[in-house]
């Protein structure tokens, strides 16, 4: 067993820090208050190469390991959770999805753009009826012949406006149950198709969250990824690697808020000496430095799992549901260890917190990976 990374792991680690600091963390605050898009920041991450690591670079991907993408989401999530999420839901669900299961056509057409940043990707499975419940689609897409005829709602779609390129799962033949449903590319600028409004969030107010509403969209069937009925698989099959992205957003969001207070644990002094020479701090820290080395470990076990091409499923659901959780504790203790300050703006930790609780709910609630979870272990 090797815990050591590799030269190249090293380098894209350190140039995602240098990204974050450099570029992400000022304005950040501004961009959260204002519920701010960061289309500069992600046009750099584009041109930096984080919006398609993993991709061939034969479709202009960086051809990177998983752990690569991992090590870069968790940098640029200690300082800005809205920009990791816009490349988590690019990197992950929409060109992993595309490259393992789209045409020759398709990749030519949509991944080489995807992959550089040069247009974003959205994908959107959830509806104003169907969250958690995946299979119960309502949005509809009608076979006449060359294409489908694409109608309904979808909701909490991250890079909503910003996309340009929108895989949508839609139910084509409602007797066929979860069997019946495809995965649509839909395009912006498609007659039908209208981007909804904005949705005034919690946290990751910096991204870009719309519903999108579809009528008689007509979507060519050259632009349906995979077989007829395969779209329901497609989801799952790339939800699975997308919970290692939001596994590592969540981690991130945790160590972020973690360096912060431990800065702070060695410069504030409270009762004449250091925070960091109370005890009742130092167990805190304690606490949240092994909460955060073990959502690593399992973060990394899914993403090297996927490298191997290895069954990941159980993985990636564990390290999401263990990270996210621990995202709300140290976050929490974060705000604690700073005080007062801790609950403004400035000190940056209220917003990690209230940042880190999406990673309980999207990508499948934590209740959804205890479903994995044990429909695995009991195979
Ligand atoms: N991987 C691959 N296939 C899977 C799978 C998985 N993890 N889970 C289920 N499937 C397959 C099953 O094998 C089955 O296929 P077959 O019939 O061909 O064998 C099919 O899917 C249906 O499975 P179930 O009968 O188990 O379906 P279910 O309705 O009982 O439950 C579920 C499935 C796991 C609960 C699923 O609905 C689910 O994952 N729900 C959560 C959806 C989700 O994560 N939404 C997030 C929205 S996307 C998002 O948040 C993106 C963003 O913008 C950040």
């Amino acid at each position: 067993m090797n815990f050591q990374l590799t030269e190249e792991q090293l380098a894209v680690q350190q140039a995602a820090r240098d990204f974050a600091n450099n570029d992400l963390l000022p304005g950040v605050i501004d961009r959260d208050t204002e519920q701010k898009f960061p289309k500069d920041q992600i046009k750099k991450m584009g041109e930096l190469g984080f919006m398609g690591m993993m991709v061939d670079p034969r479709y202009n991907g960086g051809g990177m390991d998983t752990i690569s993408y991992v090590l870069a989401m968790e940098e640029i999530s200690k300082i800005d959770a809205s920009a990791s999420v816009c490349m988590s839901v690019n990197n992950s669900l929409v060109c992993w999805g595309l490259e393992k299961f789209g045409t020759e056509e398709q990749k030519e057409k949509y991944l080489k753009r995807l992959a550089t940043g040069e247009v974003i990707g959205a994908f959107c499975l959830s509806e104003p009826e169907a969250g958690s419940d995946a299979t119960s689609q309502r949005t509809t897409a009608e076979d006449k012949g060359d294409h489908y005829l694409l109608n309904g709602t979808k909701n909490w779609i991250t890079n909503g406006n910003s996309a340009s390129v929108y895989i949508v799962i839609a139910q084509t033949d409602i007797s066929k149950k979860h069997k019946g449903i495809n995965a649509l590319i839909v395009e912006k600028g498609m007659p039908g198709f209208v981007v909804g409004k904005k949705e005034d969030k919690m946290g990751i107010r910096g991204s870009d969250t719309h519903s999108l509403m579809f009528t008689d969209v007509k979507v060519p069937k050259a632009n349906r990824i995979g077989e007829d009925g395969f779209g329901f698989t497609f989801a799952m099959t790339t939800l699975n690697g997308g919970r290692i992205g939001i596994a590592s957003q969540a981690l991130g969001i945790a160590a972020g808020a973690y360096e912060l207070a431990l800065k702070y644990s060695k410069e504030r002094k409270a009762f004449g000496k250091t925070l960091g020479e109370h005890q009742a701090i130092q167990f805190k820290l304690a606490d949240m430095a092994t909460k955060i080395d073990a959502a690593r470990l399992l973060v990394h076990q899914a993403a090297w799992l996927k490298d191997q091409k290895k069954d990941f499923v159980k993985a990636a659901a564990m390290a999401k549901l263990y990270a996210s959780q621990i995202a709300q504790d140290v976050t929490t203790e974060a705000v604690q260890i700073h005080g007062g300050y801790g609950y403004v703006k400035e000190f940056h930790v209220e917003r990690l917190m209230r940042d880190a609780k999406i990673t309980q709910i999207y990508e499948g609630t934590t209740e959804i990976q205890k479903m994995v979870i044990s429909r695995e272990l009991l195979k």
